[in-house]
């Protein structure tokens, strides 16, 4: 399995959800002035769809300041790889009245949409003020019908995910991070960091290829995080992937994303990166790769033609990258 989005990501993004969430539900809607601050007696309903979204709309909830009343739904799932057709039965129905109450429905994943459809009909139905939807994860190329998410985490691929609240087979829903779910494999153990004397941790994931001489993957210091250059090798085989340039320079990332994620940071987090290529002529191709992995980040960057790389590589990348208040602590197993 591999990681998909670390818990330091999942944390961040909630965090900036529920700051919009509380910021729309402050007042409590009417007249032409806009609304009056939102009494405890006219609590925003937090309506959580059982059981994945369990993890999430906990996290969800305890950053809101507004008065809030939770309750929950729960809804025959998918089973284990089986197909929606689009019947969805309620197993268990809210305990609470929601007539004219502003509603939000926090779900973990909105697949074919069936299942939040069918609750937010229910939801109007049964005569809420308002009703929104607020959903972790978005897969929008399995959408079978038109569901408006008003507050969503993040936008995924369709694939299968397990962790933060998702299972396969009951399994998985304690991973702190989401990871893309496969048949073989047991999830990515978590990341290790040892701290020495000198408050360094040493960073190591099996999400990327071990070090093959003494040095770590990465080392943080003072808020800064170190990554060892990587280079297109398969973490699994310990060879370089086929497929030439294009493939060794994604590769490369991907062993560079699985080292940042090891310390809680992402690309965004990046500030400065050095590239090694064997030939300057690749310059436009590891642009258009490098550009599809950071997205709009633009962080500081060397390219430079080196005579040889290690293991016959074409390109080789390390980064500088910030750490998130709190991020390395966390991973520290001092
Ligand atoms: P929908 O009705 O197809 O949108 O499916 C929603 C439900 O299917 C979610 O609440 C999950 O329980 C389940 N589900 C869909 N995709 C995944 C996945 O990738 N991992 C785990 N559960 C999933």
């Amino acid at each position: 399995m591999r990681v998909l989005i670390p818990a330091a990501e999942l944390a961040r993004r909630v965090a900036e959800l529920a700051a919009r969430i509380d910021a729309d539900y402050r007042l409590v809607a009417g007249g032409r002035r806009g609304g009056r601050p939102r009494p405890q007696d006219d609590p925003l309903m937090a309506v959580g769809v059982l059981k994945g979204s369990v993890f999430f709309l906990a996290d969800l909830l305890k950053r809101l300041r507004v008065p809030v009343a939770v309750d929950f739904f729960q809804t025959a799932s998918h089973g284990s790889g089986g197909e929606n057709r689009g019947e969805v039965r309620i197993r268990k129905d809210l305990d609470l009245s929601i007539r004219g109450r502003d509603v939000l429905l926090v779900e973990d994943i909105v697949d074919t949409g069936f299942t939040v459809r069918t609750i937010l009909d229910l939801l109007r139905y049964r005569g809420a003020r308002s009703v929104r939807l607020c959903a972790l994860l978005d897969k929008t190329a399995a959408r079978q019908v038109e569901v408006p998410i008003d507050y969503r985490g993040f936008a995924i691929e369709n694939v299968f995910v397990v962790g933060y609240g998702l299972d396969h087979g009951e399994r998985y829903r304690n991973l702190p991070y989401i990871a893309v779910w496969q048949a073989e494999g047991e999830p990515p153990a978590p990341p290790t960091a040892e701290r020495s004397v000198s408050g360094m941790q040493f960073h190591h994931t099996d999400q990327a290829p071990a070090a093959i001489g003494p040095y770590s993957q990465a080392v943080a210091v003072d808020g800064w995080l170190y990554t060892s250059g990587q280079v297109g090798l398969d973490p699994a085989t310990g060879e370089l992937v086929a497929g030439g340039f294009e493939a060794q320079a994604r590769r490369a990332l991907e062993n560079l994303r699985q080292v940042l994620a090891s310390a809680g940071c992402g690309f965004a987090d990046v500030v400065k990166a050095t590239v090694y290529v064997i030939d300057l002529a690749d310059f436009p191709r590891l642009n258009a790769i490098y550009g599809e992995a950071m997205g709009e980040h633009r962080p500081a960057r060397s390219t430079v033609q080196a005579a040889a790389l290690p293991r016959g590589a074409l390109v080789e990348i390390d980064f500088v990258a910030r750490l998130r208040a709190g991020a390395g602590a966390s991973q520290a197993a001092d």
